[in-house]
C-alpha cells in the first residue's frame, strides 16, 4: 500500500475506529431507561431526532456537539455506526450520515450569518421540530439570542433530563449553556394554536427573528407545512426575519415507506408568493454546502446538482433524482405581501 493509502486508512480508522466506543454515561441506569422508553414508545417521527444526534455525534471530527452521544442513544449510534463503516469499507463515494453532516454545517453558518446581518448581533431563534438539536449548548453566535426550541412534550421532557444526566456526568464546564436564554415549547406545529403557545412562552413578535426548520417540514401534510411557513411569512410584516429551512423534492419523499409529505420542487418559487424576498437555494455539494466532506468528484450529489432541476430522473441510469434542497429567505416590514 502507497504511503497515501496508509494515511488515508489511519485518518478514516481514526476517525471511526473499527469498533464503536460507547461512552460510559449511556451505560448508566437513568440512560438507559430514558432510552428504553425512546426504542419502545416513540412513533418514527420522534424517533428520528435521536437519528439525527446519533449523526452529529458520529461525524464529530467536523461537528462538536458535546450532548449528541446521549441524546441519540446507543441503539441509534450503533445502527448508524453499522452503515459507515460498511460504506467506508466498500469505499462508497458517499459515507452514511454526510447528507446529516452537510446540513447541519450549512444550518450552523447560515444561523451564524442570519444572527449577524441583525444590529448588534441580537435575534430569536425560532427551532421548530427542534428535535435532539444542541445549538444551544454549541453555538457561540447564540450568546446574545433567545432560543426557544419546538417540539412535543415528551420529546422535549427527555431531552432535558438526557442533557441533565450529562451535565452531571461532565466535568464543570464540559457542557454549558451558551445562548442567552433557552426556552422549551411544548406544542404541535400542525395545531393551529402552536404560535400562540409560543408568545405565550416569551416569544416577542416585534424582534428580530431567525426561523430554523431544519429537518421538519417534510414530516407535515401539506396543509400543515404551509400554514407554518404562512404563519412565519406573515410575521415578517412585523419585525426582520430570517428562515433557514430544508426541502425534499416530489422524488425525495416518494420513497416506498416513507413518512416524508410534503414537498417543493421549487421552494425558490414558492417562498416568494408567500412574502418573503432574497431567497437562495443551495444543494449538497454546492461550493456553501460541501464544507469538504464529498471527496469523491463523481459522488451522487454533484451528479445531482449538474442536472437540470425539471428532471426526474437521472438520465445515465434512470434513478430518481432525490434532491434535499437547502433554503434561506427573508421578509421585513416593508416588503411582505403576505
Ligand atoms: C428529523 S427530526 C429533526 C430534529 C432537528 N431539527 C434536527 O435537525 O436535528 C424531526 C423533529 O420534528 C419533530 N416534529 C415532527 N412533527 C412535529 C409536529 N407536528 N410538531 C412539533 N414537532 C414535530 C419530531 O418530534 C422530531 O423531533
Amino acid at each position: 500500500m502507497s504511503q497515501e493509502g496508509r494515511l488515508q486508512g489511519t485518518f478514516l480508522n481514526s476517525v471511526w475506529p473499527e469498533e464503536l466506543k460507547v461512552p460510559e454515561l449511556l451505560k448508566s441506569a437513568t440512560v438507559r431507561s430514558l432510552h428504553a422508553n425512546i426504542d419502545h414508545e416513540w412513533d418514527p417521527l420522534q424517533r428520528s431526532a435521536c437519528q439525527t444526534a446519533a449523526g452529529r455525534a458520529l461525524w464529530n471530527h467536523v461537528i462538536h456537539d458535546p450532548v449528541a452521544e446521549v441524546l441519540a442513544g446507543e441503539s441509534f449510534l450503533r445502527n448508524l455506526y453499522e452503515k459507515m463503516r460498511k460504506d467506508q469499507l466498500s469505499n462508497a463515494r458517499e459515507v452514511s450520515g454526510v447528507i446529516l453532516a452537510v446540513r447541519t454545517l450549512w444550518f450552523d453558518s447560515r444561523i451564524e450569518a442570519a444572527i449577524n446581518s441583525f444590529e448588534g448581533g441580537t435575534a430569536q431563534v425560532v427551532l421548530l421540530g427542534a428535535g435532539m438539536d444542541a445549538r444551544a449548548y454549541r453555538l457561540s453566535c447564540l450568546k446574545e439570542c433567545n432560543v426557544f426550541e419546538v417540539d412535543f412534550p415528551d420529546l422535549l421532557q427527555t431531552k432535558a433530563a438526557l442533557i441533565q444526566e450529562a451535565i452531571r456526568s461532565a466535568e464543570p464546564q464540559q457542557i454549558a449553556m451558551i445562548a442567552k436564554s433557552l426556552i422549551r415549547v411544548a406544542a404541535d406545529i400542525r395545531d393551529g394554536n402552536w404560535l400562540e403557545k409560543l408568545q405565550r412562552s416569551g416569544f416577542a413578535p416585534e424582534r428580530n427573528t431567525v426561523w430554523v426548520l431544519e429537518g421538519i417540514l417534510y414530516y407535515l401534510p401539506h396543509i400543515h407545512a404551509m400554514q407554518v411557513l404562512q404563519s412565519i411569512a406573515a410575521n415578517c410584516a412585523l419585525t426582520p426575519t430570517i428562515l433557514l429551512a430544508d426541502f425534499m423534492n416530489k422524488c425525495s419523499i416518494s420513497i416506498s415507506h416513507s413518512t416524508f409529505q410534503f414537498y417543493s420542487d421549487w421552494p425558490d418559487h414558492l417562498l416568494p408568493t408567500l412574502g418573503f424576498s432574497n431567497v437562495k437555494l443551495s444543494q449538497i455539494g454546492d461550493p456553501d454546502a460541501h464544507f469538504g466532506l464529498l471527496h469523491d468528484p463523481q459522488n451522487l450529489f454533484n451528479k445531482l446538482r449538474n442536472l437540470p432541476r425539471s428532471l426526474q430522473t437521472h438520465p445515465e441510469d434512470g434513478t430518481p433524482c432525490r434532491r434535499l434542497y437547502l433554503v434561506e429567505a427573508s421578509g421585513f416590514p416593508n416588503q411582505a405581501t403576505a
